[in-house]
């Protein structure tokens, strides 16, 4: 296939490319760099020893994105990009409704108007709200989320199922629990602007020097440990899910179909602290500090659809998360260079 990758160059579609690269698929890259770098690209091209065709534009630009469609011939889309730190999100709520949507309005239209009938959406576990029981299985209703950055996945999946249903569409919505983790070679991986909001580049940037230590927000929540429970999952994992995904969709019965994907065993925070600690021999400094606003005690996933439904399970450990996490990191102590 020839696939289109929205937001290519960011921590998850990078990852996806070079897989899809090494299955023989065609890529296309589209991606603005506002929260991404070219070296990124350029790094997965070396790891696959090819050419990527990237297109530099914002695709909230309706006509840009017509001429990109206009002008290539696509099988499939992925749709990765977007906005994603869930305080500024809070902050800046239009900034999020305007660009995850808009993005998604005009890759729609684009796919429908040159009959390009098959997408992955990158949505959240966050859909399934704070009310949800555990495991979290796709049935769950209703769909909610605690900040707009989360509205903006539940509003992505509901248009984008109204949208294929009307136009023959087969659609994936691929639901990530915890990406963590990096390509084994350590050139491509994780590189958040500013202060990590997330618990694993925070913790490699304590490793590396980068911020003196971590705080574990909360250490009385119901759990065993009393830190906070979450579903891990390795973004090699989590890129091979966009294949199973692909290679499945025209098998689909129903036009929309979410998936899980996550481990379906939770890790808790100082679990996580003491995995990265054992597998890299890196002392990891940390406080404990307040609850953080909104966070759950436990969420972790009910992945068995896509294992019966796509093939697809993990297979990697908390500490092939922690080990390759740490190769990127200290290869790359300030993230892309550029
Ligand atoms: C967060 C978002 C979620 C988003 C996901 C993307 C919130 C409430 N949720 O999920 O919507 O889809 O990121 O990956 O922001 N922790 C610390 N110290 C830190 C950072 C985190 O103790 O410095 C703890 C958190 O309290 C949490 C766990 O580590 O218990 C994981 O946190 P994080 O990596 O931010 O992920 P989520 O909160 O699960």
């Amino acid at each position: 296939m020839h696939v289109l990758v929205a937001g290519g160059a960011g921590f998850i579609g990078s990852h996806t490319v070079v897989q899809l690269k090494n299955a023989g698929h065609d890529v296309t890259i589209v991606d603005d760099f506002d929260n991404s770098k070219a070296t990124a690209v350029a790094r997965v091209e070396a790891l696959t020893d090819s050419h990527i065709p990237l297109h530099v534009f914002d695709l909230c630009d309706p006509d840009k994105t017509e001429a990109l469609f206009a002008a290539e011939r696509f099988d499939a889309v992925i749709h990765f990009a977007g906005h994603k730190a869930v305080g500024e999100s809070v902050q800046e709520p239009l900034k999020y409704y305007k660009n995850n949507l808009d993005s998604t309005f005009s890759l729609l239209r684009a796919m429908a108007t040159h009959g390009v009938r098959r997408l992955v959406f990158s949505s959240s576990a966050t859909v399934y709200g704070d009310e949800s029981p555990q495991p979290s299985q796709e049935t769950y209703r209703p769909l909610q989320s605690s900040n707009p950055y989360g509205w903006t996945k539940v509003m992505n999946e509901q248009i984008i199922g109204d949208v294929a249903r009307a136009g023959g569409f087969k659609v994936a919505l691929l639901r990530y629990f915890n990406p963590v983790g990096a390509h084994a070679s350590g050139t491509i991986g994780e590189d958040p602007q500013g202060i990590p909001n997330n618990l694993m580049p925070f913790i490699s940037q304590v490793a590396v020097g980068r911020r003196d230590k971590l705080t574990v927000f909360g250490d009385d929540y119901d759990t065993a440990d009393g830190t906070c429970e979450r579903d891990y999952i390795h973004v090699e994992d989590l890129a091979a899910g966009h294949l199973a995904a692909l290679e499945h969709i025209d098998e689909m019965v129903e036009p929309v179909r979410a998936f899980n994907l996550g481990t379906g065993v939770p890790t808790s925070v100082l679990g996580m602290i003491k995995a990265f600690e054992t597998a890299t021999g890196v002392p990891i400094p940390y406080e404990v500090g307040p609850r953080r606003a909104g966070d759950l005690p436990v969420t972790f996933a009910d992945p068995s659809r896509a294992r019966d439904e796509l093939g697809w399970q993990t297979a990697k450990s908390i500490e092939d998360m922690c080990a390759d996490t740490w190769r990127w990191q200290s290869a790359n102590p300030q993230g892309y260079p550029g």
